[in-house]
C-alpha cells in the first residue's frame, strides 16, 4: 500500500510538471500566433494528459487502499471528517477528477479544429483551468 501511495506522490510530481509546460507552451502558442506543429506541441499536450490520466488511476486505487481516502469517510461519516481528512477523502478526489476531465476536454476539443490559434487556445483554457484546481486541493502539508 505504501507503494502506491509513494507512486502517487512521485508521479503527481512528473504530471504536474508536465501540465505546467504544457500549458505554458500553449499560452506562449496563442499570445505568439505561431503555427501549431505536431511534433513538438501535439506530443507536449499528450504527454500532458497521459500522466494525468495515469496519475488519476493511481489516485483512485490510493483511494481504497489508504486510510486517509474511502475509509476515512466509512469510518467517520463525511460530518466527523476533521480539516485533514475531509481534504483528502473528499475534496481532492472530487476536484481532481473535475480537473483530469477538463485537461481530457481541452486535449479533444485541440483535435476538433485545424485552426493553430483555436488548438493553443484550447489547451491552455482547459490545462490551465484544471491545473488551478488541482493546486488548490494538493495535501501541500503531507506531500513527501
Ligand atoms: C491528477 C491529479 C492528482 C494529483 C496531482 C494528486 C496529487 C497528490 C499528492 C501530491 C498527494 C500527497 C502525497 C503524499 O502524501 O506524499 C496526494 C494524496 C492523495 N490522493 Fe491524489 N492526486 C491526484 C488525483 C487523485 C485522485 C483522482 C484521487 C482519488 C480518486 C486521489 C486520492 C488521493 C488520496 C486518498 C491521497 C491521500 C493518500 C495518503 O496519504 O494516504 N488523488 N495526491
Amino acid at each position: 500500500m505504501n507503494t502506491i501511495i509513494s507512486l502517487h506522490s512521485y508521479i503527481a510530481f512528473l504530471a504536474l510538471s508536465v501540465v505546467l509546460l504544457a500549458f505554458v507552451n500553449a499560452l506562449n502558442g496563442f499570445l505568439t500566433g505561431r503555427e501549431f506543429i505536431d511534433s513538438r506541441d501535439r506530443k507536449l499536450s499528450l504527454a500532458g494528459v497521459a500522466f494525468f490520466h495515469l496519475q488519476f488511476l493511481i489516485g483512485v486505487v490510493v483511494y481504497f487502499t489508504s486510510a486517509k481516502g474511502f475509509h476515512a469517510i466509512a469510518e467517520l461519516g463525511i460530518g466527523g471528517l476533521n480539516a485533514a481528512a475531509r481534504l483528502t477523502a473528499l475534496e481532492h478526489p472530487v476536484t481532481n477528477i473535475i480537473a483530469v476531465a477538463l485537461v481530457t476536454v481541452g486535449w479533444s476539443r485541440h483535435k476538433k479544429t485545424s485552426d493553430n490559434k483555436a488548438k493553443f487556445k484550447s489547451i491552455a483554457l482547459f490545462y490551465g483551468i484544471g491545473l488551478l484546481m488541482i493546486l488548490s486541493r494538493i495535501p501541500w502539508g503531507q506531500w513527501s
